[in-house]
C-alpha cells in the first residue's frame, strides 16, 4: 500500500485533533480546537469540562479536516487514534468516536502511543522535507504538560521500540511553566506567556537550583533482584524533577512580598479576557509586570532549559545517541530550541525539533505514527480501551 490516507484523532488533553495524512508523511490537513478559554479562569486543566468540550468538537473537527483534505469518511484508508497516555474520560471520547466510525466505514482502525506521536511529528516534517537518513540511536526528549521523558530509539525497519532511560520524578517540565505562570497571576497555559515574555528580563537575575537527582544505576537495581547480575557495563537513568523550582518561586514572591502586584496583574488580565473576548497581547503582560516580574520569569526559563538540556546531553554522550529528537508541548518554546541546538552542535549531534505547529498536541502526528502499523497490519479489535498511564516502548 504505497499510498495510505490516513485520518488521526487526537484527545489525550485538552486539544480535539483531527488529521488527514498521506503515508506518514505529508499532511493534507490538520486541525485542532483548542480548549483554552473553557481551562482559563480555573487557571489549569478540568478533566471533566475537558471531555466535555471534546464531544462537543469531535464532530465538526474530523469533518473540518476530511473537507480541507478533499477526502471523505470513504477514501480513507484507515482510522488512527490515541489510546493514551492521557485523561481517561478525554481520551474515550476520541477512542468512542474512531470505534464508531471504523465499525461503520469497515476500515481498520489503529491504536496510537500519544508519546510515538510526539516522535513522528519530528519524523513526519523530517520525512516531508527530504532530510538525511537519521544515525541510531535516536534519543528523544518528549517534553510536555504531562511528561519529560527521555526514549532510546531503535528502528527495525519502519518500526521503531524505545527504551525508556530518564523520567521526572515529580512535575512535567510543562506543568511546572504552568503552575508558575499561575503563581504569578500569568494565566493559563503558562508556557507561551512566559515564552513571550522572558526575552524582556535578565536570566541571571535570580539564582535557581534545580535537584540533581542521585540515582543508582540500572546494574544495581537488577542486582538487588537476582544475585546473578549480568557483566554489562551499568547504564545510568537520567531522571529530572521540577516541583523544588516551583516552591523557589513560591518562597521568592513570599520574601519579596510580590502577592498584591501578582493579585492586581490576575485581576487585570481577566477583565481584560471578560471584556475584549481575546487573549491579552504582548503589550498587556508587558504593561502588567514590572522589571522584578519579568527577571523572576527569565530567571525561571533558564533555569529549566538550562537544565533540560544538560541532562539530554549527558543522556545523549553515555548512550552513544547519533541523533537528537526534541518533541512536545515545551519544544515550541524559543529559548529551549535556541540552547540546545548550541549545545547539540558542540557536540557534534543533529538535533530536530517539530514546527510549533506539531510540537503541541495535534492529530497529524498520531496518523503519522500510525502508518508504520498500517503497513504491518497492526490493527486494534473493537474491545479495545484507553490507557491513561499506557507506557512507550
Ligand atoms: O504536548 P502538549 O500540547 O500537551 C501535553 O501532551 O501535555 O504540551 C502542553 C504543555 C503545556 O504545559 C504548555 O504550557 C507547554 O506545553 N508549552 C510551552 C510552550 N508552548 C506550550 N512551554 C514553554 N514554552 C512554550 N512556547
Ligand atoms: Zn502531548
Amino acid at each position: 500500500m504505497p499510498d495510505a490516507i490516513i485520518l488521526g484523532i487526537e484527545s489525550s488533553c485538552d486539544e480535539t485533533g483531527a488529521a488527514v495524512v498521506r503515508s506518514g508523511q505529508e499532511i493534507l490537513s490538520n486541525v485542532v480546537a483548542s480548549q483554552i478559554a473553557t481551562h482559563q479562569p480555573y487557571g489549569g486543566i478540568v478533566p471533566e469540562l475537558a471531555s466535555r468540550e471534546h464531544l462537543r468538537a469531535i464532530v465538526p473537527v474530523v469533518r473540518q479536516a476530511l473537507a480541507e483534505a478533499g477526502h471523505s469518511y470513504q477514501s480513507i484508508d484507515a482510522i488512527a487514534v490515541t489510546q493514551g497516555p492521557g485523561l481517561a474520560g478525554a481520551l474515550l471520547v476520541g477512542i468512542s468516536f474512531a470505534k464508531a466510525l471504523a465499525f461503520a466505514l469497515d476500515k481498520p482502525l489503529i491504536a496510537v502511543n500519544h508519546l510515538e506521536g510526539h516522535v513522528h511529528a519530528v519524523l513526519l516534517e523530517h520525512r516531508q522535507a527530504g532530510g538525511v537518513e537519521l544515525q541510531f540511536p535516536v534519543l528523544a526528549l518528549v517534553v510536555s504538560g504531562g511528561h519529560t521523558h527521555l526514549y532510546l530509539a531503535r528502528a527495525k525497519g519502519d518500526l521503531w521500540s524505545y527504551e525508556n532511560i530518564g523520567h521526572t520524578r515529580d512535575d512535567a517540565a510543562g506543568e511546572a511553566f504552568d503552575k508558575v505562570a499561575k503563581l504569578l497571576g500569568l494565566g493559563y497555559p503558562g508556557g507561551p506567556i512566559i515564552d513571550r515574555l522572558a526575552p524582556h528580563g535578565d536570566p541571571r537575575a535570580v539564582k535557581f537550583q534545580i535537584v540533581q537527582i542521585k540515582h543508582r544505576d540500572r546494574k544495581d537495581k537488577e542486582k538487588d533482584r537476582s544475585p546473578s547480575a549480568s557483566t554489562e557495563a551499568p547504564r545510568p537513568h537520567f531522571d529530572f524533577s521540577y516541583s523544588g523550582i516551583k516552591t523557589a518561586v513560591l518562597r521568592y514572591v513570599e520574601t519579596e512580598q510580590l502577592a498584591p502586584s501578582i493579585e492586581m496583574r490576575r485581576r487585570a488580565l481577566a477583565e481584560l479576557i471578560a471584556t475584549k473576548h481575546t487573549q491579552p497581547a504582548l503589550e498587556d503582560y508587558l504593561r502588567l509586570c514590572d522589571r522584578q516580574t519579568l527577571d523572576l520569569v527569565a530567571s525561571f526559563q533558564r533555569a529549566i532549559v538550562s537544565d533540560l538540556a544538560t541532562k539530554t546531553l549527558a543522556a545523549a554522550r553515555e548512550y552513544d545517541a547519533g541523533t537528537l529528537f526534541v518533541s512536545g508541548g515545551v519544544a515550541a518554546n524559543q529559548e529551549l530550541r535556541t540552547t540546545f541546538q548550541r549545545e547539540a552542535e558542540m557536540q557534534g549531534l543533529p538535533v530536530f525539533f517539530p514546527s510549533r505547529k506539531l510540537s503541541t498536541d495535534n492529530a497529524a502526528m498520531i496518523a503519522a505514527a500510525a502508518f508504520p502499523k498500517l503497513l504491518r497490519g497492526q490493527f486494534v479489535e473493537m474491545d479495545f480501551s484507553a490507557e491513561a498511564g499506557m507506557a512507550l516502548r
